[in-house]
């Protein structure tokens, strides 16, 4: 019998299958990516991710008129919005945008503390009840889960009807937290990778998806060195929880 995958385990991941995106994806990780064409790419990925994960918004009927006659179109019936993490998924919005130019976009500042791996709130503008039925979260990066998770429960506050996760590139452990805090959330993502490290990070990963966009390698991000025996702890922990659901 077929080993169960993590597709099977979880409903609501969609992996892409589309070779452009396995090509595009590899070359994201590079590391000798600079960070002009780590833009990019991430903005090709966020067209063809985006595009993926819309595949299901529903349609109403609109009457056109062609040069040669009336026919029954289609508009799409929701309206979108996109809700890029600062600061990674501001890379992810125009290539969204493009797609549906209708949408709002409505930021979320959220950064990960570095020892505890908890995400903590910065920015946020959202005005008091939902304006729009749809909201895809874009960042590139599920990593331990918490950023998502966060930002899903200010948007289910907000009154958002249908939640996406708009996302490059996973960590089973990321999955599985967001997945059991929001089952209904439908995570779209380029590629689920093996772990993550000891330090949170996701591996193989692509490294720091804000600073390789932004250029801003000062901090101790992405680089080699010993992680906080708290930070570690709390890495293996999300593991355990990941064999034994
Ligand atoms: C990164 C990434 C996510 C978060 C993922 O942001 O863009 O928001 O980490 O990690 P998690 O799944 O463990 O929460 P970061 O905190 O590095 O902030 P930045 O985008 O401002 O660099
Ligand atoms: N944030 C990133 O940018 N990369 C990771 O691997 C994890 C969190």
């Amino acid at each position: 019998m077929r080993p169960m995958s993590i597709d099977d385990r979880y409903p609501n991941l969609h992996v892409s299958r589309h070779p452009l995106v396995a090509h595009k994806l590899s070359l994201l990780r590079d590391t000798r990516t600079d960070p002009k064409q780590f833009r990019e790419l991430v903005r090709e990925l966020s067209w063809l991710i985006g595009y993926e994960a819309m595949a299901d918004l529903t349609t109403q009927p609109r009457s056109i008129e062609t040069p040669l006659e009336a026919m029954e179109g289609a508009r799409v019936e929701p309206k979108v919005g996109l809700v890029p993490v600062l600061r990674a998924g501001l890379g992810m919005v125009e290539a969204v945008l493009e797609l549906m130019p209708s949408a709002e976009v409505w930021h979320i500042g959220l950064y990960r503390d570095e020892r505890t791996l908890k995400p903590v709130e910065y920015y946020n503008k959202l005005p008091d009840a939902a304006t729009v039925q749809v909201c895809l979260i874009l960042d590139p990066m599920l990593a331990t889960g918490g950023s998502s998770a966060a930002t899903v429960d200010i948007l289910k506050a907000w009154g958002a009807a249908r939640i996406k996760q708009v996302s490059l590139i996973a960590a089973p452990e990321g999955i599985a937290t967001l997945s059991s805090a929001h089952a209904d959330v439908d995570i779209h993502v380029a590629a689920v990778d093996r772990e993550l490290n000891e330090r949170g990070y996701i591996v193989p990963g692509l490294g720091d998806a804000g600073d390789r966009q932004f250029g801003t390698f000062a901090g101790p991000a992405s680089e080699p060195g010993h992680a906080h025996d708290e930070t570690a702890e709390i890495v293996r922990r999300l593991q355990r929880n990941l064999q034994n659901p």
